[in-house]
């Protein structure tokens, strides 16, 4: 049986309940990260909080801990669990309000520990299918608790057999997934957009590691641009680095994981196995 911390106190995950007239109930008003373990240790952590931070000061929420703080709580609350690899969702909601619009100006913190769910392996082997699907991110940058679109544009994605859908803008450009950020290899060089996206964790442990391989261009990629890619992957905290071999009904190169996305599959598994011991997928 799983424990969160909610507000102040540690409950059985069954328990667990917030205030009704909580600002991220009645109005949308909260942020959130997801980390994931290794060996049971979270990836990055002081990185996720930060970007917490960031995302928090992005829609004017005072957040009422230091970083310290909420690490603190992030590991008692890892410890009150015991899956063999854990996500662990961060989240700040708006906190109470009297007349449910004004915040009372007391946020409330949630630590939600599950289990990590296991994905197929055939996913990292033979590469997976993604969509696009047309929308621009409000707020991108930040990880505000509206998911909405990713929600919505999921439920597209699966029902085209898709593990993934990407945002393209009206402009027909590649933005990112909805809990991914987007590699494309184009004339062999690494692109990947650099502006209006969410910058994803595992996207900086991604460039760190390519950056001595191979060119990098942070630039915008039209459609077009995409479907022509000779290599695409995907990276996140829950997909880890993923090979993309379909988009909508386009093949990708030769419809298998590439060389240089498997080589950067390699050096991540190699940081993974160096720092945790054990596997990145
Ligand atoms: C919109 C969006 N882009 C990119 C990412 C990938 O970020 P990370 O690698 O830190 O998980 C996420 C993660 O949830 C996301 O929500």
């Amino acid at each position: 049986m799983g424990v969160f911390y909610i507000d102040g106190e540690f409950v059985p995950a069954e328990k667990a309940v917030l205030p009704v007239n909580d600002l991220a109930v009645v109005r949308g008003l909260g942020v959130f990260d997801l980390m994931r373990t290794y060996n049971g240790k979270p990836f990055f952590l002081m990185e996720h909080l930060e970007r917490l931070q960031r995302s928090a000061d992005r829609i004017d929420l005072t957040l009422r801990w230091s970083l310290d703080e909420l690490a603190d709580v992030v590991m008692q609350t890892l410890s009150r669990n015991s899956y063999a690899e854990s996500n662990i969702r961060v989240v700040v909601t708006g906190g109470s309000s009297s007349d449910f619009i004004t915040p009372d100006g007391r946020p409330r913190l949630l630590v939600l520990v599950t289990p990590l769910p296991q994905l197929p392996g055939w996913w990292y082997t033979d590469g997976a299918k993604v969509i696009t699907f047309c929308t621009r991110r409000s707020l991108t940058g930040t990880k505000s608790i509206n998911y909405i679109q990713a929600t919505m544009a999921l439920r597209q994605a699966r029902q085209a057999d898709a593990v993934e859908a990407v945002y393209k803008d009206s402009d027909g450009y590649i933005q990112e997934g909805t809990t991914t950020n987007v590699f494309a290899f184009i004339d062999e060089k690494l692109v990947t957009p650099g502006g209006r996206i969410l910058s994803g964790i595992t996207r900086q442990v991604v460039l760190d590691l390519a950056k001595d391989h191979y060119p990098i261009e942070f630039r915008d990629i039209s459609v077009d641009e995409f479907l022509k890619a000779h290599e695409i992957f995907i990276t996140g905290t829950s997909k880890g680095l993923l090979p993309i071999v379909q988009v909508n009904e386009t093949i990708i190169g030769d419809g298998k994981p590439g060389k240089h996305t498997r080589k950067l599959m390699q050096l991540l598994e190699e940081l993974v196995q160096l720092q945790f011991g054990c596997s990145a997928v």
